[in-house]
């Protein structure tokens, strides 16, 4: 059984070992310091919810939520190399947005590369913005948005209930889901 829960300092080297199996297929070398940065900083600062997959003592996925403005912004989510096609990422969305419209978000948001983009549109995220180069050369950016209207909010609890039981993942109860 996986358990799906939140993050403590603890699981710090985790998390930055998810990211290192993603280079470079994912991220570049020059984007570890913005990570480490988030979880040191950004994540108590701004006061996101980083949750953490973990298969025993080895954390396998990680994946934070904002709340500003009426946003739930998905912030670094990441599943292990070796873990990808699992369904985990898909869980792990799904959890954030239910969290945030359960907070009273009316809409996702998110940034990610071009190659990334179709894994978020199959739940319905739209590219609202495109900005070449800004992760770096080559590297582009593109932002994305999803409505959380009650219809899709409904589509997304079913989806991920079915995928709790799907992956075999227990929820730790301080989530509140
Ligand atoms: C993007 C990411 C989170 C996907 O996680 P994953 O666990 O491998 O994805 P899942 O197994 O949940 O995939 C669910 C579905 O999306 C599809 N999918 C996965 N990645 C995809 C991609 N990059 N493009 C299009 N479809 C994708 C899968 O084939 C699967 O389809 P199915 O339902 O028909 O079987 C993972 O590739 C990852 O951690 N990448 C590195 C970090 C990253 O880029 N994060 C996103 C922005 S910060």
């Amino acid at each position: 059984m996986l358990l799906l829960r939140s993050y403590t300092r603890a699981d710090r080297e985790g998390c930055v070992a998810l990211f290192d199996s993603n280079v470079p297929a994912f991220f570049a070398p020059a984007e570890r310091a913005s990570f480490v940065d988030y979880l040191d900083d950004d994540v108590v600062r701004e006061g996101i919810r980083e949750l953490v997959l973990v298969d025993g003592d080895r954390v396998i996925a990680c994946g934070g939520l904002g709340l500003r403005d009426g946003e739930a912004r998905m912030c670094w989510g990441i599943v292990h190399r070796e873990r990808h096609g699992q369904h985990l990422g898909d869980l792990l969305l799904l959890v954030r947005l239910v969290l945030g419209a359960r907070a009273g978000a009316t809409r996702g948001g998110l940034d990610t590369i071009p190659a990334v983009t179709t894994f978020f549109a199959r739940k319905g995220f739209v590219v609202t913005r495109a900005e070449d180069d800004h992760y770096g050369p080559g590297i582009h950016r593109r932002d994305m948005e999803l409505p959380l209207t009650e219809a899709t909010v409904a589509t997304l609890r079913r989806e991920l209930a079915h995928l709790l039981v799907e992956c075999e993942v227990q929820v730790s109860p301080d989530l509140g889901l």
